[in-house]
């Protein structure tokens, strides 16, 4: 009886090692016929699609994570609703998605997919090389009216690991296409706020309300739909504030989840029109504007506050038309300018 049962449980180890050696060979005749199965599959440029930050981010990636919150929610890891005061950079409510949509991956919104290859980069604003961080922090002092976060801080780090992560597998041909916003003609005639403001009922109010002050029923929550204007926005140097970069982003995602990049809903004019409609309330005033491109031939024709070097009115820099302003520049300094 032992050994029987001795025998029988010899041959079954037998038969396992016999298994094992056959799976090894398939596995090598694989390998040797057919290496890239066993290569995790490289996809080709064509079928590349950024990362999904909801469900791709791997558990011990922790900064990355931290990084992927502090987008979605700026207000409540580092605005005015963190429990620790020290962290509360940001000076409203709003959070990065609100402009870079679903946490920067959406193309046309300014998107961060690729955006840690595109930096160190010259930067007019501030007339020199700018690095990726000083690239958030100014979104940090205007488009989140704070003040600028340390570049050794948790805070900083963890957003530079997010976009480096969201950036590390875009291929070379498909950078562009994620990058900045969608082209709008530039009319040639003043932006008319009479028009906008047809626009504005027509299309925004419903998510963004009459009084542009967006929704948010639990103050202690981010906005449900962002103010648009008023105390808790973006600030006056924003490049949101300019008209023709406010157009930009508007007709390629608003209304919200109607408009796309490649189907926008509102017309050139249209999105023109309400861009200067929304900027022409009273928002709050960044400080110290003047130090803002130190060379003032950079400054684009757009930014509403001066100094500038032309004799344009502050009226025309803020509304329009800009052709003329364009072609100054062109004509008398040899600049060629897009906004
Ligand atoms: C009110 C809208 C708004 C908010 C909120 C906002 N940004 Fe921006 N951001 C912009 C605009 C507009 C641009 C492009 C500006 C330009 O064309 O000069 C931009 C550009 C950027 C860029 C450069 C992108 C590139 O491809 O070069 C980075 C990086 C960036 N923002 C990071 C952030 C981060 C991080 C936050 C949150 C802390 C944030 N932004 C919040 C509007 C916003
Ligand atoms: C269906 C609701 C909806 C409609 C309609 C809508 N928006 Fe928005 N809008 C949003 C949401 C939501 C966000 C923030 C996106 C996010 O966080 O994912 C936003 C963000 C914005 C922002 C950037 C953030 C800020 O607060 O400045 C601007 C500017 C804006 N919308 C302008 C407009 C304009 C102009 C219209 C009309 C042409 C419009 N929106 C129509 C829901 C809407």
């Amino acid at each position: 009886m032992r050994i029987d049962k001795e025998l029988g449980a010899l041959t079954g180890i037998v038969k396992a090692i016999f298994a094992l050696t056959v799976l090894i060979f398939v596995a090598l005749v694989i390998l040797w016929t057919n290496p890239q199965s066993f290569i995790s599959k490289k996809v080709s440029p064509e079928d590349w699609t950024p990362k999904n930050p909801e469900t791709d981010i791997p558990a011990d990636e922790k900064l990355v994570k931290y990084g992927y919150q502090l987008v979605v929610e700026s207000s409540k890891y580092m605005g005015p609703l963190a429990k620790n005061p020290k962290v509360r950079y940001a000076g409203n409510n709003l959070s990065c998605q609100n402009c870079h949509l679903k946490a920067g991956t959406v193309r046309g919104s300014a998107s961060f997919v690729g955006v840690s290859n595109r930096f160190p980069q010259f930067r007019g604003r501030e007339n020199k090389m700018g690095t990726l961080a000083e690239r958030i922090n100014g979104c940090m002092e205007r488009s989140m009216n704070g003040k600028a976060m340390p570049e050794e801080s948790t805070q900083m780090k963890a957003i530079i690991a997010y976009m480096d992560w969201l950036s590390e597998d875009v291929p070379a041909e498909r950078e562009a296409e994620y990058k900045g916003f969608v082209n709008v003609e530039i009319p040639d005639f003043k932006a008319d706020l009479v028009k906008g403001k047809t626009v504005f009922i027509e299309q925004c109010i419903r998510c963004h309300q009459e009084d542009g002050q967006g929704m948010r029923p639990d103050p202690n929550e981010k906005h449900v739909y962002p103010p648009l204007w008023g105390e808790d926005t973006y600030n006056h140097g924003a490049g949101m504030h300019r008209i023709l970069t406010a157009a930009q982003f508007i007709k390629a995602n608003m209304p919200f989840e109607e408009a796309t990049w490649d189907n926008p809903k509102l017309t050139d004019e249209e999105a023109y029109h309400v861009a200067a409609y929304i900027n022409s309330f009273q928002r709050p005033q960044k400080s110290d504007p003047e130090a803002d491109f130190p060379n003032k031939k950079l400054k684009p024709v757009s930014t509403p506050y001066g100094p500038w070097v032309d004799d344009f009115s502050a009226e025309q820099h803020k509304y329009g038309p800009f052709p003329p302003i364009i072609e100054w520049y062109e004509k008398e300094l040899g600049i060629k300018k897009t906004k």
